[in-house]
């Protein structure tokens, strides 16, 4: 297998865009063809105004503004894409089941089996196949199991090779990474395909820091380090807690042992829960595997990560209706924030979501604001849990697109995303305009609570 000239991503989702313009952006001698059966998503990454690009990441805009038309291209040709391809990443979504066995927990698969089934059909060469969606380990024996038994006799060689940016970081993450990994079959050949991937990458990141394993240490370590940071936030939520009944502040118990070097200061926030499409969805299928396995002490243990996190949403919501003297019936709720973290537009798993279906069924009015999320969005997330119909849902939620309109007459504000630019705002102004007393509840402990309580706001955060 010599250098690698055109590489074909399956899925050009939050992943997959950004993933593949940087490789195109800092290997301009390869093309790279993203293809999506979603040809909206597609249009939207071809629009001129790169305002319209479907992910919103900083820095973005530029990557794609550069790459775009010279050696990065968004098509809705997949078969095309693939037979020209000498490297097919598989970007697709991984979402946990909604039916049938494993329901609630395994990983729903049938995107990259079919992604399987269409590489086999129109292959006409030999193809790398790379793993790129985060996957149950040893995914890649049923991959391999796919093309050799429905291929044209082509060779294939699977590599797995998982992402670990951010959403919000995913530019800076992409172009500095702490490690890419990736792991390759010990089949023959295998060795050299893992070499071409690892070529592509040392355009741009120091050798030092791309680790080749086994394709199952590799498969399993996407999972694991999604497990590790998820319990992170849990173990400091539940200090949370401990701290609101004791007078401690958990922002100082982070820092006093973050500073243990063998801790590290990283992910320590205690916050109203994680959010995001991954943590939740990679632990459950870990516990999933785990159990598969017999190993039910391992998987009580993981699980118990998810419980936590359950648990530091629902309480975030049932302390509002606690002080707002047991009732909220009938009461304007504002929340500043529905994305799962700042800096992004996806609100998938966001805490925000649950926040305001615990408020719905207590009969709160909910007033949103999020800079970058839009409102079709926000009607669809609560939507989605199926918990009220769809008409009760849009009576009890309104979206603004000014800050200041969603707090006015409110009888609360709850923070529920970290935007940065909530803690500019005009907060005199804002208490001016609210029912009194008027009600903070930070759950991202972003807001000065002194100068917040010195205007005469009633403040309470997280763990304090
Ligand atoms: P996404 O839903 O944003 O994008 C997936 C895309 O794949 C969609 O646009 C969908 O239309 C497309 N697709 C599905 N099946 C297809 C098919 N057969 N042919 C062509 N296109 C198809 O998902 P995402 O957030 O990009 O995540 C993708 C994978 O990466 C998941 O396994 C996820 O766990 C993993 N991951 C995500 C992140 C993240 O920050 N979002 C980070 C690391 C890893
Ligand atoms: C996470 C991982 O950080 C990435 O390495 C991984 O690639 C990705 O999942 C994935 O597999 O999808 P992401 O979910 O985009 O990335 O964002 P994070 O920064 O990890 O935040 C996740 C959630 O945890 C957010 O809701 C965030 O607000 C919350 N969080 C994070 C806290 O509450 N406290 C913290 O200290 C850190």
């Amino acid at each position: 297998m010599g250098k690698i000239k055109n590489i074909c991503c399956i899925g050009a989702g939050y992943v997959g865009g950004p993933t593949m313009a940087v490789i195109a952006a800092k290997c301009p001698d390869i093309k790279v063809t993203i293809v999506d059966l979603n040809a909206a998503r597609i249009a939207a990454w071809n629009d001129e105004n790169l305002e319209n690009l479907p992910v919103y990441e900083p820095g973005l805009d530029k990557i794609v503004a550069e790459a775009r038309g010279r050696n990065l291209f968004f098509s809705t040709e997949v078969d095309k894409a693939i037979d020209e391809a000498e490297m097919i990443f598989i970007s697709v979504n991984t979402p946990t089941k909604t039916y049938g066995l494993g329901k609630g927990k395994a990983a729903d698969l049938k995107f990259i089996e079919l992604c399987a089934r269409q590489i086999a059909a129109v292959s006409k060469t030999d193809k790398i196949v790379v793993e790129k969606s985060t996957l149950p380990v040893r995914t890649a024996e049923a991959i391999r199991d796919i093309l050799d038994n429905t291929g044209n006799g082509v060779n294939y060689q699977i590599l797995s090779n998982p992402e670990f940016l951010a959403e919000g970081t995913a530019i800076e993450d992409l172009l500095a990474p702490d490690r890419v990994l990736i792991g390759g079959e010990t089949k023959e050949g295998g060795k050299e395909a893992m070499e071409a991937l690892v070529e592509v990458y040392a355009n741009w990141i120091p050798r030092e820091r791309i680790l080749t394993t086994n394709v199952w240490s590799s498969e399993l370590s996407k999972l694991t380090a999604n497990a590790f940071l998820a319990q992170r936030v849990s173990s400091i939520n539940a200090i949370s807690e401990l701290c609101e009944k004791t007078e401690a502040n958990v922002s100082e118990v982070a820092r006093a042992i973050g500073m243990d070097s063998r801790i590290g200061s990283k992910f320590l926030k205690a916050s109203v829960g994680f959010g995001g499409s991954c943590f939740q969805k990679d632990i459950l299928n870990l516990v999933y595997i785990a159990k598969t396995y017999g190993l039910n002490e391992v998987a009580d243990y993981w699980e118990q990560v998810i419980i936590m996190n359950d648990h530091q949403k629902r309480r975030f919501a049932s302390n509002i209706i606690k002080t707002l003297y047991n009732t909220v019936s009938g009461k304007k709720i504002a929340f500043l924030g529905w994305a799962f973290k700042k800096d992004t537009n996806d609100t998938r798993e966001s805490a925000a979501i649950y926040v305001a279906d615990d408020l719905l069924f207590e009969q709160a009015n909910i007033a949103v604001f999020d800079p970058k999320v839009e409102e079709k969005q926000m009607h669809y997330d609560v939507n989605y849990l199926n918990t009220r119909d769809k008409e009760e849902n849009k009576k009890g939620i309104t979206v603004f697109a000014d800050p200041y309109e969603a707090c006015k007459d409110a009888h609360a504000i709850a923070i529920l995303t970290e935007w940065d630019e909530f803690k500019e705002y005009d907060w005199q102004r804002i208490y001016d305009n609210m029912k009194k007393p008027a009600f903070v509840f930070d759950g991202r402990n972003l807001l000065d609570g002194e100068k917040l309580t010195s205007i005469g706001f009633v403040f309470q955060a997280i763990g304090r």
